[in-house]
């Protein structure tokens, strides 16, 4: 299959590790110029080290997504660096970690931080980026959601945040004259995922015999899901391939949701 995505323009928020890292190597395997933003920038100019050695070129802009006008800048880096832009993967997210008090004494701070990262910052990203892809007369906006978001369940905070931000891309994925711009919105939908350091692992390490039996009850292929395996799917909704996928969210979590 060819992608198209050869030159094409591409950022990843919070690319310098985890999905996000392996979604913005994906999209520069594919030939695109890769953009990547986080807060660290130790991790940040290494990705980018790792986008330049698969020789094509990257920009890594410090920046914390929640702060009023990093959507802007980072856009706007990016648009003087390379004139445009194509692809937008609104990756920045998460749950602000694990919670054991009952769900009514979680503080307000924890619902509006969820909501902040995993929507507001979707929002801003994405109406930053719309006037570039009207442009470009081409564009894709791709969100990583969860499998929470779709059908519900975990953290409750999480799961409100994801589904809104779904109910964003496929809202914007329904007005015409996007569509007709050529600009696509669509969710991708994460079950567990696992990669060095990130809960799952510590889960792993922790207690590999109650980790075992959970992904082996909940999981149909028995077991979480690698960046890789969700940046695959990314790339090809980014794809010229792509181009009458509008609206969608797509499960990448091997078979754990139940809905359709
Ligand atoms: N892992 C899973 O099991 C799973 C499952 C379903 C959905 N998801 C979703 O997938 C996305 C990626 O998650 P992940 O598990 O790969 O790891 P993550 O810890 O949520 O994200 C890591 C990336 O985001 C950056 N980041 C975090 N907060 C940021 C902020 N405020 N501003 C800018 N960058 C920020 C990190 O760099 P810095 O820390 O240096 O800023 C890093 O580059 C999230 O939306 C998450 O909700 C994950």
């Amino acid at each position: 299959m060819q992608t198209g995505l050869k030159d094409k323009i591409a950022l990843v928020t919070g690319g310098s590790y985890g999905i996000g890292r392996a979604i913005a190597l994906a999209l520069a395997e594919e030939g695109c110029r890769v953009a990547i933003c986080a807060r660290g920038s130790e991790r940040l100019e290494q990705t980018a080290g790792e986008i330049r050695a698969k020789g094509v070129q990257a920009l890594a802009v410090a920046a914390d997504v929640t702060h009023e006008g990093a959507a802007t800048r980072v856009i706007d880096a990016v648009v003087k660096a390379w004139g445009g832009l194509h692809i937008l993967v609104n990756n920045v997210g998460g749950a602000g970690g694990l919670e054991r008090r009952p769900v009514e004494e979680v503080p307000e701070e924890k619902w509006t931080e969820a909501y902040q990262r995993n929507v507001l910052a979707t929002q801003r990203f994405t109406l930053q980026a719309i006037p570039h892809l009207r442009r470009a007369k081409w564009g894709r906006v791709v969100a990583i959601a969860s499998r929470q978001g779709k059908e519900g369940g975990g953290r409750p905070w999480y799961t409100m945040a994801k589904s809104a931000e779904i109910s964003l891309m496929k809202t914007l994925a329904l007005t015409p004259d996007l569509a007709r711009a050529g600009i696509t919105f669509n969710s991708i939908a994460p079950g567990r995922v696992i990669f060095e350091g990130n809960e799952w692992d510590q889960f792993r390490r922790e207690d590999p015999e109650r980790y075992a039996q959970a992904l082996n009850q909940r999981v149909p292929i028995g077991r979480a899901g690698t960046p890789e395996e969700v940046a695959a799917v990314v790339v090809f909704a980014c794809s010229e391939a792509a181009s009458l996928l509008n609206g969608a969210c797509i499960s990448v979590d091997g078979g754990e949701s139940f809905s359709f």
